[in-house]
């Protein structure tokens, strides 16, 4: 298949062209950078430059294609109400480039959605306030107009060499603050996939998914938060403290939500489906590395 890539700079969608090209897949990746397009040139992927707001540049990209795997995203958490406006938009864009045909649109989302503090499933419908909800949305809303447009969604850690997320962000917070916190007794989970792992779903998903579907790229149900901060503080020789929800507030910040995020979720459907098995390595022995704490 030819797979039109958004994103395909990012963490994740750079091992998600990886994986395709692997499989003897073409890929054609969205730059919007000089950069960007020489790191996919090396790749072998074939470069679209655009960008999110270019409407035009995302249906031309579309058009060119056998399916799109959509992962782009800005991630300026500042204005997130905003970028997910653009991405509801972009998402319909390529929807409507697709429509009437059988070529499929995969669209990231997150597990991080999903009604905290029990089993989350892949039917469960985002019950978060957080306006990335638009994402889904959008989806469902191209999916009604007959296209095999699809939801895959990714847990709070994906990790793997590059990791610029979530683990990277506390492990700063615990080099700033001199202390590797979790809230009460840490017992909340947090869902995870290695980045190869969740690579490998998306060419699953790109090759063989259903319309209307939402996918899970959960490799572990739930990693105790108390051990991810366990293992930051063995690490950079801090003591690992709990804190009260307000103390949580203080210390975390913006990101205080995702620090008492319970956020266990099932990929047993996922994997019915597609077949899919993850292969790496967990998160806690993935992180329990010195290029995790490298500055
Ligand atoms: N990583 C995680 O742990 C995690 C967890 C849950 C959900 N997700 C979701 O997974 C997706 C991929 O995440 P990621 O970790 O790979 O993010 P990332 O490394 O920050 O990559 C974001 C990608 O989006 C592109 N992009 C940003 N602004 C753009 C714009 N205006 N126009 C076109 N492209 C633009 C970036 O291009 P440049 O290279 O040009 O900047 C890059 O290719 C996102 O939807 C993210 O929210 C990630």
């Amino acid at each position: 298949m030819r797979i039109f890539v958004t994103g395909a700079t990012g963490f994740v969608g750079s091992a998600v062209v990886e994986e395709l090209i692997n499989a003897g897949h073409q890929v054609i990746g969205l730059s919007r950078s000089d950069a960007g397009a020489k790191a996919l040139i090396a790749t072998g992927a074939e470069v679209h430059r655009g960008d999110l707001k270019d409407l035009e540049s995302l249906r031309s990209g579309a058009a060119k294609s056998d399916g799109v795997i959509h992962t782009a995203f800005i991630h300026d958490f500042s204005k997130l109400a905003e970028n997910c406006e653009i991405d509801r938009i972009a998402i319909e864009a390529l929807g409507s480039e697709l429509e009437g045909s059988d070529r499929p649109l995969i669209v990231t989302s997150a597990t991080g959605l999903l009604a905290g503090g029990r089993l989350g499933i892949e039917d469960d419908a985002p019950a978060s306030i957080i306006p990335r909800v638009a994402s889904e949305e959008a989806t469902f809303s191209v999916a009604k107009r007959g296209l095999r447009a699809s939801v895959l969604r990714l847990p709070p850690s994906v990790h793997g060499d590059g990791d610029h997320g979530f683990v990277p962000l506390l492990i700063g917070i615990a080099r700033q603050k001199g202390v590797s916190a979790h809230v009460g007794e840490g017992l909340n989970r947090w869902a995870a996939v290695h980045r190869l792992d969740a690579a490998h779903l998306y060419r699953l998903v790109v090759e063989t998914g259903a319309a209307g579907v939402r996918y899970h790229a959960v490799a572990e149900e739930g990693v105790s938060f108390r051990d991810i901060a366990a293992v930051i503080g063995r690490r950079l020789n801090v003591p690992v403290v709990s804190l009260t929800p307000e103390e949580a507030t203080n210390h975390f910040g913006w990101f205080a939500h995702f620090a008492a995020l319970d956020n266990l979720t099932s990929s047993q459907r996922t994997r019915e489906l597609t077949g899919w098995q993850p292969k790496q390595p967990g998160l806690i022995p993935d992180i329990d590395r010195p290029r995790y704490f490298e500055t």
